[in-house]
């Protein structure tokens, strides 16, 4: 037995040699993290955001470590660059087997804050891009009567947090939106689920990470007493990707070192 066919027989379950992921804000943080475990599960792993050369440069650095990757650069919030892309990625491969959307943008400031502007702004990104990238997702995988679909959700949605009103809104709205899809799609042999991250330190939350305060509240609010590594989102959604989880639809998997266990 080669190297590949051991590698292949070890994942057993989790084992994704043949499918095409597409993974969204996958530059950096938890979306690289997520294509990074994609790949080496098997799966070949379409690498989206915005930026075409951190793309590439993270494309690459999977297919040096022997995965199969490429870069498709999109804006997730604007309907005809998600349906340019999907034109692309029937061209390119034929079919779509796993999306996980995991592009997500924060916008923290007390209501009186918010522009109408912003609020919209935040659920276009965080919310409606989900429903255009489904419905193209679907719109593939229904005719072959298989498909995975995991969202990147939050902690805030199910919890509340102060001063964070238009995130906390589009991801609790993103839950539901999942749940939707569960019903509507599983039928057709679709899973819909979601990872629900806590803390992690990612690029983005570096300032929080070096904050003393932040730090303290991680310290005693989490009973991990720390925060996650973008690498530990990175199971839950090989999981949900994978035949490991083909009679899981509709939920919502937490991946947060039990802070929404504890009170
Ligand atoms: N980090 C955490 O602790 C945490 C906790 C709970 C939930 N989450 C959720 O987990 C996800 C990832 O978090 P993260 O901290 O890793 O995110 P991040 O680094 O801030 O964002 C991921 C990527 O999204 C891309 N992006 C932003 N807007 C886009 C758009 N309109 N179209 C296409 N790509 C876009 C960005 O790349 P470009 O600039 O190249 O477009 C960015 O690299 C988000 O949904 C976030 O809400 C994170």
């Amino acid at each position: 037995m080669g190297d590949a066919d051991q590698r292949r027989e070890k994942r057993g379950l989790f084992e994704l040699g043949g499918r095409v992921a597409l993974v969204t804000g996958a530059g950096q943080g938890l979306g690289f993290s997520i294509a990074e475990a994609l790949a080496a599960a098997g799966a070949h792993v379409i690498l989206n955001g915005r930026q075409s050369q951190r793309l590439e440069t993270a494309a690459a650095q999977i297919r040096r470590d022997g995965g199969i990757a490429s870069s498709l650069p999109f804006d997730v919030a604007e309907p005809g660059e998600v349906a340019a892309a999907f034109e692309r990625i029937v061209a390119d491969f034929g079919n779509l087997d796993i999306l996980v959307n995991n592009v997500g943008i924060r916008h923290r400031f007390p209501l009186a804050d918010i522009s109408t502007e912003d609020f919209h702004r935040v659920l276009e990104v965080n919310l409606v891009a989900a429903f255009h990238l489904a419905k193209a997702a679907v719109a593939l995988m229904v005719p072959r009567g298989r498909g995975r679909i995991v969202m990147v959700t939050s902690i805030a949605g199910p919890l509340g947090r102060v001063n964070d009103a238009a995130y906390i809104a589009a991801k609790g709205g993103l839950a539901g939106f999942v749940r939707a899809l569960a019903v509507e799609f599983g039928p057709k042999g679709i899973t819909a689920n979601a990872v629900a991250p806590g803390y992690f330190a990612t690029e983005t939350n570096a300032a929080m990470v070096d904050d003393p305060q932040v730090e303290s509240f991680v310290r005693r609010r989490i009973p991990l007493r720390r925060w996650g590594d973008p690498r530990e989102i990175a199971g839950a959604a090989v999981f949900l990707a994978s035949d490991a989880a083909s009679y899981i639809n509709g939920h919502v998997l937490t991946v947060d070192g039990g802070l929404s266990a504890s009170f």
